[in-house]
């Protein structure tokens, strides 16, 4: 593989960044400063460093994104924004998805990756990966409601699966579900005569959006997702 290709899919910077870091001699490879674009770097024996620090290639790359409301999960559309528009151009976006599906509205914790194995047991309903959500609700929420969606509701056809409700305060819940149906948790809330006024996924399996601001991406490493 090319040189600057190399170090841009390393994540290392976008392509006139890494051009820049070669031209300024920042870049070696085998100990031997490189200046040229188009070197061939063998990408698992070349040992390349930047800044006298080794750049790993990994064929797999993950990341979390803090979403924001406005943008759909697609990877692209004709109209919408979409939340491969939030990524910076650090992000190597080249066969990059995003893992599962927030609503336009909905803001939190999204995944992105290249690995199509992973992606699948992660969304996979017999994973049983938990998810919470932080949901502000239109009307107070009563025992009798949290039992029942504890317990499973009818989302039109199909009963969810048990599910925990964490009670913030009478209008905002924590709800941990383990599935990920076509708008789920809004559909849970209105089987139960409620109604969604806020939702943001806070949790991923593993993965939290920690101390993470709005529209912040950062790499993470496959074991930290599950
Ligand atoms: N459930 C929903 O209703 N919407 C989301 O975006 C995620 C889960």
């Amino acid at each position: 593989m090319r040189l600057d290709k190399f170090l841009v899919e390393c994540g290392i910077g976008s392509r006139s960044e890494v051009k820049k870091m070669i031209s300024s001699a920042l870049i070696t490879i085998d100990g031997a400063i490189c200046k040229d674009n188009n070197k061939s770097v063998d990408e698992k024996n070349s040992v390349v460093e930047y800044n006298g620090r080794r750049v790993i290639y990994k064929e797999f790359r993950y990341y979390k994104l803090y979403k924001i409301d406005g943008y759909i999960t697609a990877t692209e559309d004709k109209k919408e924004k979409t939340v491969m528009d939030l990524l910076p151009d650090w992000v190597n976006k080249k066969d990059l998805f995003p893992v599962g599906r927030l609503d336009k509205d909905t803001e939190g914790l999204l995944m992105f990756t290249n690995d199509g194995k992973l992606a699948h047991e992660v969304t996979s309903p017999k994973k049983h990966v938990d998810k919470i959500y932080r949901v502000v609700l239109r009307d107070e929420i009563g025992e009798g409601e949290i039992s029942q969606l504890e317990t499973g509701v009818d989302i039109g056809g199909y009963t969810t699966q048990p599910a925990k409700v964490e009670v913030v305060h009478s209008k905002e819940i924590l709800l941990n579900i383990k599935e990920g149906k076509f708008h789920q948790v809004k559909k849970m809330l209105k089987a139960v005569g409620n109604e969604v006024l806020y939702l943001k996924r806070e949790t991923f399996g593993k993965l939290t959006l920690d101390d993470m601001v709005p529209c912040e991406v950062r790499e993470i490493e496959r074991d930290d997702i599950i």
